[in-house]
């Protein structure tokens, strides 16, 4: 056994008003091979669950836009994280994102850059996405990143579509950008110190 073959923790926190981007969340834990922790409708998690981000190499936060953003409850949860912040409890960890809405567009951008804010504020490191955009025409539904995002995966769906009826591109997307925060979080971990 190698000094670096420790599995890599990483937790995925997200928020979901009506299932989808749960959906979204259990593809991005599939490929990144992450504990899931879901923030309830009051917007809180349970206690344990801050241990669990405590100990967590990398943190994958999700949420639903609505409104043009994170929902609220996600929001409560990132106020609560204040405390961790204080201590800098998450300083130097790796950092990703992911949201799903009904509209192609549907501001979602502003929610993975609310992500990304959260993440550096916490002193964390945000890691991009790497999957080219599917953007010719070609391209079809359920093409890899049809969103054309490269700060995190976005989905689309219907604001009359069961999560059943996500697309399955969007799903790979998330699920690979789960797998490539892990792969990071552990190449970091085997070179870079967390005291400083
Ligand atoms: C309160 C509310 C606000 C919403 N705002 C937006 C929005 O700003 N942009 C958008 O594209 N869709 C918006 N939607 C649609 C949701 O993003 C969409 O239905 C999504 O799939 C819900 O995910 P969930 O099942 O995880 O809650 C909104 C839905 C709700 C309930």
């Amino acid at each position: 056994m190698t000094p670096h073959a420790a599995p890599v923790n990483t937790v995925v926190v997200f928020h979901s008003g009506y299932g989808h981007t749960e959906r979204m969340a259990s593809a991005v834990a599939e490929g990144a091979r992450a504990v899931l922790v879901a923030i309830d409708s009051e917007g809180n998690i349970p206690a344990d669950a801050w241990e669990t981000l405590a100990g967590a190499d990398a943190i994958l936060f999700g949420s639903p836009t609505y409104m043009g953003g994170p929902s609220w409850q996600f929001k409560k949860f990132a106020d609560a994280s204040s405390k961790v912040w204080f201590e800098g409890g998450w300083r130097n960890k790796i950092f990703g994102g992911f949201t799903n809405s009904a509209s192609i567009n549907g501001d979602k951008l502003n929610t993975l850059e609310y992500f990304f804010l959260l993440a550096g504020q916490h002193g964390g490191i945000w890691v991009s996405m790497d999957i080219k955009p599917a953007n010719v025409k070609a391209s079809m539904r359920d093409d890899l990143n049809r969103m054309g995002a490269y700060i995190g995966p976005m989905a689309q769906t219907p604001a009359d579509a069961s999560p059943e009826e996500m697309s399955p591109g969007d799903l790979e997307t998330a699920r690979r950008h789960g797998m490539r925060v892990a792969t990071i979080a552990g190449q970091f971990r085997s070179g870079t110190p967390r005291g400083n």
